[in-house]
């Protein structure tokens, strides 16, 4: 069965270039709200969504591509990826990089574009709204997962409303530097950053479409 609400899931998918129409103040007001309407253990409501804009949005990309740049390396606040990556995890891994690079144009061994184009994850891909996604030290994991409900609600919010938008984990290795840039406690967890916009129906980079691996790999009925 389809209908309006099934189209909105399946039509998201992440949004790598955008145009650059600013979104008014009070619909991203709106989608964050949207956002905030996710369930949480207990109604805890953790994390908190920062927009980053103007001379602080230029500073924070200008210091986080010198830093990546110069190869420089920070521990993250959590640890995303298992280590070592099990292999029917790195084919999935592998899937989505051949969809982005895919539609982008650039071959496996064209290492300079390839990080030409992870480049642009700290520029947050030009959009006109950036956001910067903490959550507080002290949440346990469970925090992590309200979170990713929240974002998701935002992700869903913002295609209701006609814009688009990426969760950018690549943020999250650098945590100390953003931190340091914003002005923001210790106590602040780096999570993501999230570009938001309206989506360049040109960009060939938009075209990138990732699949999803069979039902059975992750659903079985038992009993
Ligand atoms: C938590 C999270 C972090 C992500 N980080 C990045 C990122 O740093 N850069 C990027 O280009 N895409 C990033 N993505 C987008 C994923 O690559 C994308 O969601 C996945 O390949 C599935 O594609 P789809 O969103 O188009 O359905 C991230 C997505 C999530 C949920």
């Amino acid at each position: 069965m389809t209908n309006k609400h099934t189209q909105l899931v399946t039509d998201r998918h992440s949004t790598r270039a955008y145009l650059p129409t600013p979104v008014p103040p009070e619909l991203l007001h709106q989608v964050l709200r949207l956002a905030r309407l996710a369930p949480s253990g207990a109604n805890l409501q953790p994390g908190n969504f920062i927009a980053v804009q103007g001379a602080t949005r230029q500073a924070l990309s200008q210091a986080l591509v010198t830093a990546w740049r110069a190869g420089e390396q920070e521990g993250e606040d959590y640890a995303y990826f298992p280590d070592p990556l099990p292999m029917q995890l790195r084919k999935r891994q592998v899937g989505a990089a051949r969809a982005l690079y895919g539609a982008l144009g650039i071959e496996r061994a064209d290492e300079a574009g390839r990080a030409q184009q992870f480049e642009r994850n700290f520029r947050f891909f030009e959009a006109p709204v950036a956001l910067l996604v903490t959550l507080e030290q002290d949440f346990g994991n469970g925090g992590y997962m309200d979170l990713g409900m929240a974002l998701y609600g935002l992700m869903l919010g913002a295609e209701a409303l006609g814009l688009s938008s990426c969760a950018i984990g690549a943020l999250a290795s650098f945590p100390r530097l953003i931190r340091n840039q914003l002005g923001l406690p210790d106590s602040s967890q780096i999570v993501c950053g999230v570009a938001l916009g309206y989506a360049d129906p040109n960009a060939p980079v938009n075209q990138a479409r990732t699949t999803r691996c069979e039902l059975d790999e992750y659903f079985r009925v038992l009993g």
